[in-house]
Protein backbone atom coordinates (compact mmCIF):
# COMPACT_ATOMS: atom_id res chain seq x y z
CA UNK A 1 0.00 0.00 0.00
CA UNK A 2 1.48 3.60 -0.76
CA UNK A 3 0.26 6.67 0.57
CA UNK A 4 -1.56 9.04 -1.11
CA UNK A 5 0.38 11.54 -3.66
CA UNK A 6 0.89 14.98 -3.46
CA UNK A 7 -0.69 15.75 -6.71
CA UNK A 8 -3.56 13.91 -6.05
CA UNK A 9 -6.85 14.33 -8.21
CA UNK A 10 -9.15 14.26 -5.31
CA UNK A 11 -9.38 17.75 -3.83
CA UNK A 12 -9.11 16.34 -0.32
CA UNK A 13 -5.98 14.52 -0.71
CA UNK A 14 -3.86 17.15 0.14
CA UNK A 15 -4.36 16.51 3.65
CA UNK A 16 -2.82 12.72 3.66
CA UNK A 17 -0.47 14.25 1.48
CA UNK A 18 0.45 16.74 4.35
CA UNK A 19 0.88 14.73 6.83
CA UNK A 20 1.92 16.94 9.14
CA UNK A 21 0.26 19.92 10.43
CA UNK A 22 0.24 23.23 13.39
CA UNK A 23 -2.28 23.87 15.68
CA UNK A 24 -2.51 27.22 17.43
CA UNK A 25 -4.99 27.82 20.55
CA UNK A 26 -4.67 31.58 21.06
CA UNK A 27 -7.33 33.23 22.48
CA UNK A 28 -7.99 35.58 26.19
CA UNK A 29 -6.71 32.58 28.22
CA UNK A 30 -3.28 33.10 26.85
CA UNK A 31 -3.23 36.08 29.39
CA UNK A 32 -3.98 33.69 31.99
CA UNK A 33 -1.09 31.78 31.22
CA UNK A 34 -2.74 28.55 33.23
CA UNK A 35 -4.84 26.33 30.27
CA UNK A 36 -7.45 27.32 28.19
CA UNK A 37 -10.08 26.02 30.02
CA UNK A 38 -8.91 28.46 32.79
CA UNK A 39 -12.58 30.43 33.09
CA UNK A 40 -14.13 27.02 33.81
CA UNK A 41 -11.78 25.45 36.28
CA UNK A 42 -11.91 28.52 38.48
CA UNK A 43 -15.84 29.25 37.77
CA UNK A 44 -15.14 33.01 36.69
CA UNK A 45 -17.53 35.51 36.32
CA UNK A 46 -17.80 37.36 32.57
CA UNK A 47 -16.54 40.25 34.74
CA UNK A 48 -13.68 38.71 36.37
CA UNK A 49 -12.48 37.18 33.26
CA UNK A 50 -13.13 40.45 31.32
CA UNK A 51 -9.50 41.38 33.19
CA UNK A 52 -7.99 39.84 30.14
CA UNK A 53 -10.15 41.36 27.36
CA UNK A 54 -9.34 44.70 28.69
CA UNK A 55 -5.44 43.89 28.20
CA UNK A 56 -5.53 41.82 25.42
CA UNK A 57 -2.44 43.33 22.96
CA UNK A 58 -1.23 40.47 20.86
CA UNK A 59 1.68 43.36 19.70
CA UNK A 60 4.20 40.07 19.71
CA UNK A 61 1.17 37.85 17.11
CA UNK A 62 3.39 37.50 13.86
CA UNK A 63 1.59 35.24 11.57
CA UNK A 64 4.20 35.49 9.27
CA UNK A 65 6.65 34.47 11.38
CA UNK A 66 4.51 31.50 12.42
CA UNK A 67 3.95 30.39 9.16
CA UNK A 68 7.58 30.37 8.23
CA UNK A 69 8.18 28.69 11.50
CA UNK A 70 5.43 26.21 10.49
CA UNK A 71 6.80 25.24 7.48
CA UNK A 72 10.31 25.12 8.29
CA UNK A 73 9.12 22.33 10.78
CA UNK A 74 7.81 20.61 7.71
CA UNK A 75 4.15 21.64 8.41
CA UNK A 76 1.90 21.48 5.42
CA UNK A 77 -1.07 22.99 7.06
CA UNK A 78 -1.86 24.93 10.06
CA UNK A 79 -5.35 25.49 12.46
CA UNK A 80 -6.18 28.58 14.31
CA UNK A 81 -8.43 28.66 16.88
CA UNK A 82 -10.96 31.26 14.92
CA UNK A 83 -13.42 31.02 18.46
CA UNK A 84 -12.45 28.79 21.52
CA UNK A 85 -15.10 27.86 24.34
CA UNK A 86 -14.72 31.25 26.33
CA UNK A 87 -16.68 32.56 23.16
CA UNK A 88 -14.15 35.36 22.00
CA UNK A 89 -13.44 35.59 18.12
CA UNK A 90 -10.36 36.43 16.75
CA UNK A 91 -12.01 37.67 13.49
CA UNK A 92 -14.41 40.36 12.52
CA UNK A 93 -17.86 39.18 13.65
CA UNK A 94 -20.78 41.30 12.76
CA UNK A 95 -22.87 39.27 14.93
CA UNK A 96 -20.57 39.76 18.51
CA UNK A 97 -18.98 42.40 20.09
CA UNK A 98 -16.42 39.83 21.62
CA UNK A 99 -14.15 39.99 18.94
CA UNK A 100 -10.36 40.91 18.81
CA UNK A 101 -11.07 43.32 15.74
CA UNK A 102 -13.50 45.44 18.54
CA UNK A 103 -10.95 44.81 21.24
CA UNK A 104 -7.70 45.68 19.70
CA UNK A 105 -8.64 46.65 15.58
CA UNK A 106 -6.89 43.39 14.45
CA UNK A 107 -8.49 40.51 12.88
CA UNK A 108 -6.31 37.54 13.42
CA UNK A 109 -7.75 35.12 11.34
CA UNK A 110 -6.97 37.21 8.50
CA UNK A 111 -3.23 37.73 9.43
CA UNK A 112 -3.57 33.79 9.58
CA UNK A 113 -5.47 32.66 6.92
CA UNK A 114 -3.14 34.96 4.64
CA UNK A 115 0.10 34.53 5.85
CA UNK A 116 -0.40 30.36 5.73
CA UNK A 117 -1.43 30.94 2.08
CA UNK A 118 1.23 32.96 1.14
CA UNK A 119 3.99 30.56 3.05
CA UNK A 120 2.06 27.65 0.61
CA UNK A 121 0.45 26.27 3.40
CA UNK A 122 -3.01 24.69 3.83
CA UNK A 123 -4.97 26.36 6.11
CA UNK A 124 -7.50 25.22 9.03
CA UNK A 125 -10.33 26.99 11.50
CA UNK A 126 -11.14 25.68 15.17
CA UNK A 127 -14.47 26.94 15.92
CA UNK A 128 -15.85 25.68 19.72
CA UNK A 129 -19.56 24.09 19.89
CA UNK A 130 -19.36 25.32 23.34
CA UNK A 131 -19.27 29.53 24.10
CA UNK A 132 -19.90 30.24 27.73
CA UNK A 133 -19.92 34.02 26.79
CA UNK A 134 -22.97 34.09 24.42
CA UNK A 135 -26.41 34.29 26.33
CA UNK A 136 -28.23 31.42 24.94
CA UNK A 137 -25.71 28.98 25.71
CA UNK A 138 -26.93 26.38 28.71
CA UNK A 139 -24.97 26.72 31.49
CA UNK A 140 -24.53 23.34 31.80
CA UNK A 141 -21.68 21.27 33.60
CA UNK A 142 -18.96 22.77 31.99
CA UNK A 143 -19.86 26.73 31.78
CA UNK A 144 -17.89 28.81 34.42
CA UNK A 145 -20.98 29.63 35.86
CA UNK A 146 -22.79 26.63 36.47
CA UNK A 147 -23.88 26.70 40.18
CA UNK A 148 -24.98 30.00 40.12
CA UNK A 149 -28.43 32.35 39.48
CA UNK A 150 -27.60 32.04 35.93
CA UNK A 151 -28.10 28.22 35.83
CA UNK A 152 -32.32 29.38 36.02
CA UNK A 153 -32.32 32.23 33.23
CA UNK A 154 -33.66 31.48 30.47
CA UNK A 155 -31.38 30.18 27.42
CA UNK A 156 -32.38 29.21 23.75
CA UNK A 157 -29.95 27.48 22.09
CA UNK A 158 -32.15 27.34 19.15
CA UNK A 159 -31.09 31.16 18.81
CA UNK A 160 -27.47 30.14 19.09
CA UNK A 161 -27.58 27.63 16.50
CA UNK A 162 -28.77 30.76 14.46
CA UNK A 163 -25.83 32.49 15.66
CA UNK A 164 -23.28 29.85 14.82
CA UNK A 165 -24.50 29.04 11.96
CA UNK A 166 -24.13 33.07 11.34
CA UNK A 167 -20.43 33.15 12.25
CA UNK A 168 -19.48 29.41 9.85
CA UNK A 169 -21.18 31.47 7.36
CA UNK A 170 -18.74 34.88 8.26
CA UNK A 171 -15.74 32.20 8.12
CA UNK A 172 -16.89 30.43 5.15
CA UNK A 173 -17.31 33.36 2.94
CA UNK A 174 -14.97 36.72 3.92
CA UNK A 175 -11.42 34.89 4.08
CA UNK A 176 -11.16 32.95 0.77
CA UNK A 177 -11.13 29.00 0.76
CA UNK A 178 -10.60 27.74 4.13
CA UNK A 179 -9.56 23.98 3.25
CA UNK A 180 -10.46 22.49 6.99
CA UNK A 181 -12.91 23.02 9.87
CA UNK A 182 -12.33 21.45 13.35
CA UNK A 183 -15.58 21.73 15.23
CA UNK A 184 -14.97 21.20 19.28
CA UNK A 185 -16.91 19.34 20.66
CA UNK A 186 -19.72 17.33 21.70
CA UNK A 187 -20.51 15.60 25.41
CA UNK A 188 -23.07 13.68 27.16
CA UNK A 189 -25.04 16.95 27.38
CA UNK A 190 -24.62 18.45 24.18
CA UNK A 191 -24.66 16.61 20.53
CA UNK A 192 -25.95 17.01 17.33
CA UNK A 193 -29.31 17.51 18.14
CA UNK A 194 -28.25 20.67 20.11
CA UNK A 195 -25.48 22.04 17.72
CA UNK A 196 -28.34 21.65 14.74
CA UNK A 197 -25.03 19.28 13.37
CA UNK A 198 -26.63 18.15 9.73
CA UNK A 199 -27.63 21.61 9.09
CA UNK A 200 -24.47 23.00 9.61
CA UNK A 201 -22.74 20.64 8.18
CA UNK A 202 -24.66 21.18 4.53
CA UNK A 203 -24.22 24.40 4.86
CA UNK A 204 -20.51 23.97 5.73
CA UNK A 205 -20.23 22.39 2.48
CA UNK A 206 -22.22 24.26 0.84
CA UNK A 207 -20.33 27.58 1.57
CA UNK A 208 -16.80 25.29 1.06
CA UNK A 209 -17.32 22.57 -1.13
CA UNK A 210 -13.78 21.07 -1.31
CA UNK A 211 -13.75 21.87 2.80
CA UNK A 212 -12.84 19.00 5.22
CA UNK A 213 -14.80 19.18 8.48
CA UNK A 214 -13.55 16.97 11.91
CA UNK A 215 -16.23 14.40 13.13
CA UNK A 216 -16.62 16.64 16.81
CA UNK A 217 -20.04 17.76 15.73
CA UNK A 218 -20.93 14.10 16.96
CA UNK A 219 -21.89 13.07 13.18
CA UNK A 220 -19.51 11.48 11.25
CA UNK A 221 -17.60 13.61 9.28
CA UNK A 222 -14.67 13.56 7.07
CA UNK A 223 -11.73 12.64 9.59
CA UNK A 224 -11.02 11.36 12.92
CA UNK A 225 -9.52 13.09 15.65
CA UNK A 226 -7.64 10.93 18.15
CA UNK A 227 -6.70 13.87 20.95
CA UNK A 228 -3.53 13.12 23.07
CA UNK A 229 -3.05 9.59 22.40
CA UNK A 230 -1.30 7.69 18.95
CA UNK A 231 -3.49 5.15 17.38
CA UNK A 232 -1.24 1.90 16.96
CA UNK A 233 -3.14 0.95 13.66
CA UNK A 234 -5.12 1.90 10.86
CA UNK A 235 -8.47 3.58 12.11
CA UNK A 236 -11.63 1.98 10.83
CA UNK A 237 -15.11 2.56 10.55
CA UNK A 238 -17.65 0.48 9.75
CA UNK A 239 -14.51 -1.91 8.31
CA UNK A 240 -13.28 0.98 5.76
CA UNK A 241 -10.44 2.68 6.76
CA UNK A 242 -11.11 6.51 7.71
CA UNK A 243 -8.44 9.38 7.48
CA UNK A 244 -7.53 10.45 11.14
CA UNK A 245 -5.35 13.05 12.86
CA UNK A 246 -4.14 12.97 15.99
CA UNK A 247 -3.93 16.11 18.09
CA UNK A 248 -0.93 16.58 20.21
CA UNK A 249 0.27 19.67 22.73
CA UNK A 250 3.71 20.12 23.80
CA UNK A 251 3.36 20.37 27.29
CA UNK A 252 -0.05 18.87 27.83
CA UNK A 253 -2.10 22.36 27.86
CA UNK A 254 -3.53 23.71 24.30
CA UNK A 255 -3.56 27.20 25.50
CA UNK A 256 -0.09 28.60 27.17
CA UNK A 257 0.51 27.40 30.30
CA UNK A 258 3.70 29.22 31.85
CA UNK A 259 4.14 27.18 34.79
CA UNK A 260 3.59 23.60 33.17
CA UNK A 261 7.24 22.04 32.32
CA UNK A 262 5.92 19.32 31.10
CA UNK A 263 7.40 18.98 27.47
CA UNK A 264 7.20 15.88 25.21
CA UNK A 265 10.83 15.61 24.29
CA UNK A 266 11.42 16.68 20.43
CA UNK A 267 12.53 12.55 19.64
CA UNK A 268 9.48 11.93 21.19
CA UNK A 269 7.14 14.04 18.86
CA UNK A 270 9.12 12.83 15.70
CA UNK A 271 8.31 9.23 16.23
CA UNK A 272 4.96 10.40 17.18
CA UNK A 273 4.86 11.95 13.52
CA UNK A 274 5.69 8.77 12.18
CA UNK A 275 3.71 6.39 13.98
CA UNK A 276 0.70 8.44 12.67
CA UNK A 277 1.96 7.60 9.14
CA UNK A 278 2.66 4.53 9.58
CA UNK A 279 -0.54 3.94 11.12
CA UNK A 280 -2.14 5.88 7.69
CA UNK A 281 -3.16 9.45 10.02
CA UNK A 282 -1.54 12.96 10.64
CA UNK A 283 -0.03 14.64 13.26
CA UNK A 284 -1.56 17.99 14.04
CA UNK A 285 1.24 19.25 17.15
CA UNK A 286 -0.15 22.53 19.11
CA UNK A 287 1.33 25.47 20.07
CA UNK A 288 -0.04 28.02 22.51
CA UNK A 289 1.31 31.63 21.71
CA UNK A 290 2.25 33.93 24.84
CA UNK A 291 -0.30 36.29 26.20
CA UNK A 292 1.55 38.66 23.52
CA UNK A 293 1.44 36.33 21.00
CA UNK A 294 4.84 35.14 20.63
CA UNK A 295 6.34 31.68 20.67
CA UNK A 296 7.92 31.05 23.82
CA UNK A 297 11.14 29.48 24.08
CA UNK A 298 10.83 26.09 24.69
CA UNK A 299 8.12 25.34 21.73
CA UNK A 300 10.51 27.71 19.69
CA UNK A 301 12.82 25.08 20.57
CA UNK A 302 11.01 22.19 19.61
CA UNK A 303 9.49 23.22 16.57
CA UNK A 304 13.19 23.72 15.76
CA UNK A 305 14.50 20.43 16.70
CA UNK A 306 11.47 18.88 14.84
CA UNK A 307 12.29 20.73 11.94
CA UNK A 308 15.79 19.70 11.89
CA UNK A 309 14.47 16.48 11.42
CA UNK A 310 12.22 16.86 8.85
CA UNK A 311 14.08 18.72 6.48
CA UNK A 312 16.42 15.33 5.74
CA UNK A 313 13.86 13.07 6.58
CA UNK A 314 10.34 14.85 4.68
CA UNK A 315 10.47 11.88 1.91
CA UNK A 316 9.76 9.86 4.97
CA UNK A 317 6.63 11.67 5.97
CA UNK A 318 5.35 13.88 2.90
CA UNK A 319 2.63 11.94 0.69
CA UNK A 320 4.08 8.76 2.72
CA UNK A 321 1.39 5.74 4.10
CA UNK A 322 1.38 2.29 5.88
CA UNK A 323 3.12 -0.15 3.85
CA UNK A 324 1.83 -3.95 3.90
CA UNK A 325 5.58 -5.15 5.01
CA UNK A 326 5.65 -6.18 8.29
CA UNK A 327 8.72 -3.50 10.24
CA UNK A 328 10.80 -5.64 12.39
CA UNK A 329 11.06 -5.12 16.27
CA UNK A 330 11.72 -1.56 17.17
CA UNK A 331 11.28 -0.02 14.02
CA UNK A 332 8.53 1.72 11.76
CA UNK A 333 7.75 1.92 8.59
CA UNK A 334 6.37 4.35 5.72
CA UNK A 335 6.07 3.76 2.28
CA UNK A 336 5.36 6.40 -1.19
CA UNK A 337 5.52 4.07 -4.11
CA UNK A 338 8.32 1.75 -4.30
CA UNK A 339 10.06 3.56 -1.62
CA UNK A 340 9.96 1.77 1.79
CA UNK A 341 11.17 3.75 4.76
CA UNK A 342 12.34 1.98 7.89
CA UNK A 343 12.41 4.10 10.71
CA UNK A 344 14.67 2.79 13.96
CA UNK A 345 13.32 3.83 17.33
CA UNK A 346 16.34 1.31 18.38
CA UNK A 347 19.78 1.54 16.85
CA UNK A 348 20.55 -2.34 16.61
CA UNK A 349 24.47 -3.96 16.21
CA UNK A 350 25.58 -3.83 12.96
CA UNK A 351 23.09 -6.18 11.71
CA UNK A 352 19.38 -5.63 10.77
CA UNK A 353 17.75 -8.53 9.35
CA UNK A 354 14.10 -7.95 7.93
CA UNK A 355 12.00 -11.03 7.35
CA UNK A 356 10.36 -10.72 3.72
CA UNK A 357 12.29 -8.17 2.16
CA UNK A 358 15.35 -10.36 0.45
CA UNK A 359 15.69 -10.19 -3.41
CA UNK A 360 12.74 -7.26 -3.41
CA UNK A 361 15.32 -4.58 -2.57
CA UNK A 362 17.27 -2.49 -5.34
CA UNK A 363 19.16 -0.08 -3.12
CA UNK A 364 19.48 0.95 -0.07
CA UNK A 365 20.44 4.17 2.09
CA UNK A 366 20.31 5.87 5.26
CA UNK A 367 18.22 9.19 4.55
CA UNK A 368 19.97 11.84 6.15
CA UNK A 369 22.92 11.91 4.39
CA UNK A 370 22.43 9.69 1.54
CA UNK A 371 24.64 6.62 2.75
CA UNK A 372 24.62 3.82 0.92
CA UNK A 373 24.14 1.05 3.13
CA UNK A 374 24.81 -2.73 1.91
CA UNK A 375 23.52 -5.42 2.26
CA UNK A 376 22.76 -9.45 1.45
CA UNK A 377 20.39 -12.23 1.83
CA UNK A 378 21.15 -14.81 4.84
CA UNK A 379 21.02 -18.10 3.21
CA UNK A 380 19.47 -19.28 6.52
CA UNK A 381 22.87 -20.59 7.95
CA UNK A 382 25.54 -18.53 8.24
CA UNK A 383 26.28 -15.25 8.91
CA UNK A 384 28.62 -12.33 7.20
CA UNK A 385 32.44 -13.55 7.85
CA UNK A 386 31.77 -15.77 10.65
CA UNK A 387 30.67 -19.17 10.28
CA UNK A 388 30.21 -19.81 14.33
CA UNK A 389 26.23 -20.27 14.11
CA UNK A 390 24.50 -16.98 14.33
CA UNK A 391 21.06 -17.15 14.74
CA UNK A 392 19.47 -18.47 11.81
CA UNK A 393 17.33 -15.78 10.17
CA UNK A 394 13.96 -17.36 7.71
CA UNK A 395 14.41 -17.71 4.23
CA UNK A 396 13.25 -14.63 2.30
CA UNK A 397 15.03 -12.59 4.96
CA UNK A 398 17.02 -9.11 3.82
CA UNK A 399 20.18 -8.29 6.45
CA UNK A 400 21.49 -4.74 6.28
CA UNK A 401 24.73 -3.74 7.57
CA UNK A 402 24.46 -0.95 9.74
CA UNK A 403 27.42 1.91 10.97
CA UNK A 404 28.24 1.04 14.86
CA UNK A 405 27.64 4.72 15.60
CA UNK A 406 23.86 5.14 15.62
CA UNK A 407 23.54 8.80 13.24
CA UNK A 408 22.80 12.08 15.18
CA UNK A 409 19.40 12.98 14.18
CA UNK A 410 16.05 12.20 16.78
CA UNK A 411 14.90 9.24 13.97
CA UNK A 412 17.47 7.28 12.03
CA UNK A 413 15.79 6.32 8.44
CA UNK A 414 16.90 4.41 5.90
CA UNK A 415 15.17 4.84 2.31
CA UNK A 416 14.96 1.03 0.63
CA UNK A 417 13.92 1.08 -2.66
CA UNK A 418 11.86 -1.79 -3.78
CA UNK A 419 12.48 -3.83 -6.86
CA UNK A 420 8.91 -3.39 -9.92
CA UNK A 421 7.33 -0.34 -11.42
CA UNK A 422 6.22 2.50 -9.47
C1 LIG B 1 -10.40 19.60 23.88
C2 LIG B 1 -10.37 20.83 24.76
C3 LIG B 1 -10.00 22.05 24.04
C4 LIG B 1 -8.99 21.90 22.94
C5 LIG B 1 -9.29 20.68 22.09
C6 LIG B 1 -8.26 20.43 21.01
O1 LIG B 1 -11.62 19.41 23.28
O2 LIG B 1 -11.64 21.07 25.33
O3 LIG B 1 -9.63 23.02 24.96
O4 LIG B 1 -9.11 23.02 22.17
O5 LIG B 1 -9.40 19.58 22.89
O6 LIG B 1 -8.54 19.25 20.32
Amino acid sequence: MTGASTDSPDPTGWFEAARFGLFVHFGLYSLAARHEWVRSRETMSQQAYDRYLNRFDPDLFDAPQLARTARESGMRYAVLTAKHHDGFCLFDSALSDYTSVRATGRDLVREFVDAMRAEGLRVGLYYSLLDWHHPDFTVDEHHPLRGTAAEQEPRNMARYRAYMEGQIRELLTAYGPIDLLFFDFTYPEKGPREWGAGQLLSLVKQLQPGILVNDRLGIPGDYVTPEQYQPDRPLERGGERVMWEACHTLNGSWGYDRDNHDYKDPALLVRMLVQSVACGGNLILNVGPTGRGALDPRARAALGAIGEWTRLHARSVHGAGPSAFEAPANALYTQVGRRLYLHLLAWPLRHLHLPGLAGRVRYAQLLHDGSEIRFQEMDGTRHEHNNLAPPNQPAGTLTLTLPIARPDVLLPVIELELDGQE
